[in-house]
């Protein structure tokens, strides 16, 4: 029998002391358990069985469970019957666990693991829909089983601070609140099936420029307000089990040994309970490493050995190997790690091995790959997550009935780019292409061509002549000429936009510029998609453009929604979960990147995104939280009630917001309702709006809904290093609702009593 989950956080800590110790190891070390051992009864509290099997572990045991035993494997102990924790790369599907993701992902990959491609992080982000991304982790951890694994690695849940970031596309885009919403929603389901996640990556990875030595100088309210939410609602809202550790240092120190950030706010301000993994390579040394508490070094056994000695470590600055038995045992010996450190990460670990079940039936299997209702989940993650940004005189939806042909453009046309390079690239076993998903859904009645324009840099050879180049895009002007639309694909491609390496510039890749305004000038209904994960420079075309769609990455079923959207079978309900800048230089962290002499300052502190635009008026090109329908929606009737109400015996502020939303147009369709609160009053300065509550709303035409929003103290608060906590200073707030940050539709005041 599985003991409930949230014994987990509600029990208190067990801990062995100390000078218990000897007499109990001495009584039970080396022994072989009885077969009634109180840790191998599955109706025990977790923390009675982790005392119990702690007690019986040799200290030689105990370090052990310090390092991996594999690539993806941790070290188990067989005598106990520990098992290791079986990992497998995510957060977008489950990937192949062979190997680094640059054997993985090399065409001669020998790994056969092919699994559901869901669509990427900022993809799910714009369809702001907690219960899909629940569902999302669900249909994941079942494929983790399936597989006879036994952890996800991820969420990624790192704030996109930079437009460049290699890794915006696994995260969930600017916004601390929106992200945290979903990494609860992610955690959820996977946990759900006894999966262990692991919310990633542990502090301020927001840059790959030299990724291992590089030095984030974050002050501590900018922290608290952006670059901890998403990890402290992960812990308290959703009581997740792992955390992994960050590559980069942060303010000064590398964030696997760094006890401010591993003890001091996640174990003692979150009262996180489960154990920390490294990034694979991201340790620098043993006992500071251990002390802070970073638990689980990965990878370890042969695979770490060999990846020393390739002699890449140097080269990118990654470390490895210091965690090993021997070297954690030398520690203790040198006195500079005590056992009671060891028990201490140990019992975190333990926690999570009997917690999510896999002590009791390891690798237990059971789910499945590749299901209709995995395959439905990604789908409606990709149409969902599709954002339109323009449509102008009802261009779309497109009309079969009255189409002869479309041209389809571009070098994101046909090939179905799933996502971004990197660690989360999964195999699928199918993708459709948006040229795939147009034919299918046109059928024989539409006549439709296809021209590449222009090809990626790096990808064909055979394009990538200067004649070749010349005749591409000549018959996509061609194509895009004699047909009633064209629809033009574009944006970038693993090779140009991974985990490993930051985007050169917000610019489409070489050529695309060119292409989309040589197709506007052959025709006037062009459709521009984007097919990427990070915001581009759209300032050359966008003002020709008719229509423009961000599809994002959309995992293996991206071109089957795009068809969707296109022909008007779904109807748009993305909203943007980035701003989007005019140019990379109007961004707020555009003259703090990528840093200097290896030390980035986040100088922009906590204006970030919208809340940098928005406060500072600075025009973006389109602002976060905005979309397009095919219908149209009223907002009406905002009240705000203030109650109090007894939590215990502990008198709390609450706060009701009820408004109206109808669907005033003539499809069914859905709208996101934004909540930001605007303090105008508080002691410090604060952004001029924080989004606090958001609502996916399902409308019929002239159909009306409710929609209500609780808001507690927290939501007013600030975080002030005065009083190293939360505050919100009593006075008039507003509550502003939105369809977009900048769009603020309805108004009313707030009032916060002392
Ligand atoms: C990435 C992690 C990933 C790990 C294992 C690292 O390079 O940063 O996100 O989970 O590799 O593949």
């Amino acid at each position: 029998m599985r003991i409930p989950r949230n014994h987990f956080y509600r029990l208190s800590v067990v801990l062995f002391i100390a000078s218990s110790l000897p007499v109990v190891i001495g009584a039970f070390a080396q022994q072989t358990p009885p077969a009634d051992a109180p840790y191998k009864d599955a109706n025990l509290s977790t923390e009675k069985r982790v005392a119990d099997l702690l007690s019986r572990m040799t200290l030689e045991e105990k370090a052990s469970m310090l390092a991996g035993s594999g690539w993806m494997e941790s070290t188990p102990v067989e005598r106990l019957g520990i098992p290791a924790i079986k990992m497998a790369d995510g957060p977008l599907g489950v990937r192949s666990w062979a190997g680094s993701s640059a054997i993985t992902n090399s065409a001669g990959n020998p790994a056969k693991v092919l699994t559901t491609s869901f669509p990427s992080g900022v993809a799910m982000a714009a369809t702001w829909d907690r219960e899909l991304v629940q569902r999302e982790g669900q249909a994941i951890a079942q494929e983790v089983k399936a597989l006879g694994r036994d952890m996800i690695l991820g969420p990624t849940v790192n704030i996109n601070r930079v437009p460049l970031w290699g890794r915006n596309f696994e995260g969930y885009g600017e916004d601390p609140y929106l992200t945290s919403q979903l990494a609860v929603a992610y955690i959820k389901g996977v946990q759900g099936e006894g999966v262990i996640p692991s919310l990633k990556h542990f502090d301020t990875n927001n840059e790959e420029f030299e990724r291992h030595r590089i030095d984030a100088h974050v002050d501590e309210r900018t922290l608290h307000e952006i670059y901890l939410p998403a990890f402290k609602a992960g812990v308290q809202e959703a009581g997740v089990w792992t955390v992994m550790s960050a590559y980069n240092k942060l303010n000064g120190i590398h964030c696997a040994e760094n006890p401010d950030l591993l003890t001091g706010i996640l174990q003692k301000e979150f009262g996180f309970k489960g154990f920390v993994v490294s990034d694979w390579g991201s340790t620098y040394s043993t006992a500071a490493t251990v002390n802070a508490g970073m638990d689980l070094e990965m990878p370890g056994g042969s695979p770490m050995r060999s990846w020393l000695n390739t002699g890449q470590l140097q080269a990118t600055g990654s470390g490895v190997g210091w965690l090993t038995a021997d070297k954690v045992l030398a520690e203790v010996k040198a006195g500079t790690i005590t056992e009671s450190t060891i028990d201490a990460n140990v019992t975190r670990i333990l926690r999570v091995i009997f917690e999510s079940g896999i002590f009791d039936h390891p690798h237990l299997g059971g789910g499945e790959v590749d299901t209709p209702a995995q395959r439905a989940v990604a789908l409606q993650g990709a149409t969902e997550g599709i954002v339109l940004l323009k449509n102008t005189g009802n261009l779309l939806p497109l009309d079969v009935h009255k189409l002869h042909s479309i041209a389809v453009i571009g070098p994101n046309a046909a090939v179905a780019r799933t996502g971004g390079g990197g660690s989360s690239l999964v195999k699928p076993k199918y993708a459709i292409a948006p040229l795939d998903g147009i034919k299918e859904r046109a059928g024989q009645s539409i006549q439709i061509t296809y021209a590449l324009g222009v090809s990626m840099e790096k990808e064909d050879p055979v394009q990538d002549t200067p004649e070749a180049r010349a005749k591409s895009f000549g018959e996509a002007v061609d194509a895009a000429a004699k047909a009633d639309i064209a629809v033009v694909v574009v944006g970038r491609y693993p090779k140009l936009e991974s985990e490993g390496f930051d985007v050169k510039t917000m610019d489409l890749p070489a050529g695309q510029d060119d292409l989309i305004q040589a197709v506007e000038k052959a025709n006037p209904h062009t459709i521009v998609v984007l097919n990427t994960g990070d915001p581009v420079t759209l300032t050359r075309w966008i003002d020709q453009t008719p229509a423009l769609l961000d599809m994002w990455y959309g995992g293996q079923e991206g071109g089957h929604a795009l068809a969707s959207i296109l022909f008007g079978d779904a109807n748009p309900s993305g909203k943007l979960p980035v701003s989007m800048p005019k140019r990379f230089e109007d961004s707020p962290a555009a003259s703090n990147y990528p840093g200097q002499n290896l030390k980035v300052d986040y100088a922009e502190g906590i204006y970030v995104g919208y809340r940098y635009y928005d406060t500072k008026n600075v025009e973006p090109a389109f602002p976060f939280g905005f979309g397009l329908s095919y219908a149209t929606f009223a907002y009406s009737d905002l009240r705000v009630a203030h109650r109090k109400e007894f939590a215990g015996k502990v008198l709390s502020d609450q706060f009701l917001a009820t408004l109206q939303v109808k669907n005033t147009g003539s499809r069914p369709g859905a709208e996101v309702v934004q909540l930001y609160i605007h303090d105008g009053h508080s002691k410090i300065d604060r952004p001029i709006h924080e989004l606090k509550g958001f609502q996916r709303v399902d409308l019929q035409p002239g159909k009306t809904k409710t929609v209500a929003f609780t808001l507690d103290r927290a939501a007013l608060s600030y975080w002030s290093p005065e009083n190293k906590g939360w505050v919100a200073d009593p006075g008039t707030f507003e509550i502003q609702i939105g369809a977009s940050s900048r769009d603020v539709r309805l108004r009313a005041p707030l009032q916060l009593k002392p």
